[in-house]
């Protein structure tokens, strides 16, 4: 395929370069331009374009930059774009990090909200995996417990050729629904960040607390603010299937949620240490 991706941050670099891997032909954009693409397009093969370029003469296009950015994205992008189009949306709402927006808070399902802002129907997926496990947890096939993805869209023909993509880049694809169910996979809930495999993916949708998730979402961001940058992400893992009730019995678990407890009481005491004046008396 053609493909065009919205964001060359963190999730924009490892899609373009699993999608260049299938021998896919990626554009990829920024909202600073092409010439400051060099680095990412030399990791993943990708070209550097503008943004509406990256729409034009594509068979499917991805959106993942941070949802307060999608309402400026000009409109010809989608004018531009044909109807069947796949448009792929990996964003999540963190109003600590994207300010609010009214009608996600007044209750509206996140994709749908982004449906709303490029006028066209869309498909959720990759929102709910971190950057270090999409770019090293792919596994073929045949492999034991491979993680598995939520993919939930509403138009059939679209959702078929995005789980098919998914299961190519090493992931199961599992069918999440229609885009007023994809409140399941959003920050907050039981499948969001916790790799599960394939049947543990579909209890944990069936599982999730709609009135719960944007406690714990919030939540979730507090705490990934006062960890270090270069924290093992597999830890977090480990820590989000422990508050999703998996793996109860994993001792790596318990000492994974340690081990974040640690990383916040450093953080709160060096900012003690540094925020402090000390006394001259
Ligand atoms: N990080 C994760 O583990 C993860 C996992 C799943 C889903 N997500 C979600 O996926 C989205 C992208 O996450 P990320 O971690 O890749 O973000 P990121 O590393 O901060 O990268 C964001 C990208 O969006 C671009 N961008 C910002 N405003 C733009 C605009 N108006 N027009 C075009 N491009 C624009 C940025 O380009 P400039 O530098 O030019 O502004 C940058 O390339 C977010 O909604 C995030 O919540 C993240």
């Amino acid at each position: 395929m053609n493909i065009g991706i919205i964001g060359a941050g963190n999730i924009g670099a490892a899609l373009a370069m699993h999608f260049g891997k299938l021998n896919h032909t990626v554009k990829i954009a920024n909202s600073r331009g092409p010439s400051t693409l060099g680095e990412v397009a030399r990791k993943t093969g990708a070209h550097p374009v503008d943004i509406l370029e990256a729409g034009k003469d594509i068979d499917l296009v991805v959106i993942t930059i941070p949802m307060k950015a999608i309402g400026a994205l000009p409109q010809k992008l989608w004018e531009q774009l044909p109807q069947q189009i796949p448009i792929i949306d990996t964003c999540n709402y963190y109003p600590l990090r994207d300010g609010k927006i009214k009608e996600i808070e007044d209750g509206m399902i996140e994709s749908e909200w982004v449906s709303g802002q490029v006028g066209r129907p869309v498909i959720k997926v990759f929102n709910s995996i971190m950057t270090e496990s999409l770019i090293r947890k792919g596994l073929p096939r045949s492999a034991k417990n491979r993680v598995a993805l939520p993919v939930a869209g509403d138009d059939r023909v679209a959702k078929q050729t995005v789980l098919e993509l998914v299961d190519a880049m090493g992931f199961d694809a599992v069918d999440a629904g229609t885009l007023s169910q994809s409140w399941r996979q959003q920050p907050g809930t039981p499948a969001y960040c916790s790799d599960p495999n394939k049947a543990e993916l579909q209890a944990l949708l069936g599982r999730a607390d709609r009135n719960k998730a944007p406690v714990n979402r919030d939540l979730g961001a507090r705490i990934l603010a006062k960890i270090p940058v270069d924290f093992p992400r597999e830890d977090l893992v480990r820590f989000s299937r422990l508050f999703a009730g998996m793996d109860i019995f994993k001792l790596q678990n318990y000492l994974a949620a340690f081990h974040v407890g640690l990383a916040i009481s450093l953080t709160n005491l060096k900012r003690l240490l540094v925020t402090e004046p000390h006394s001259t008396n």
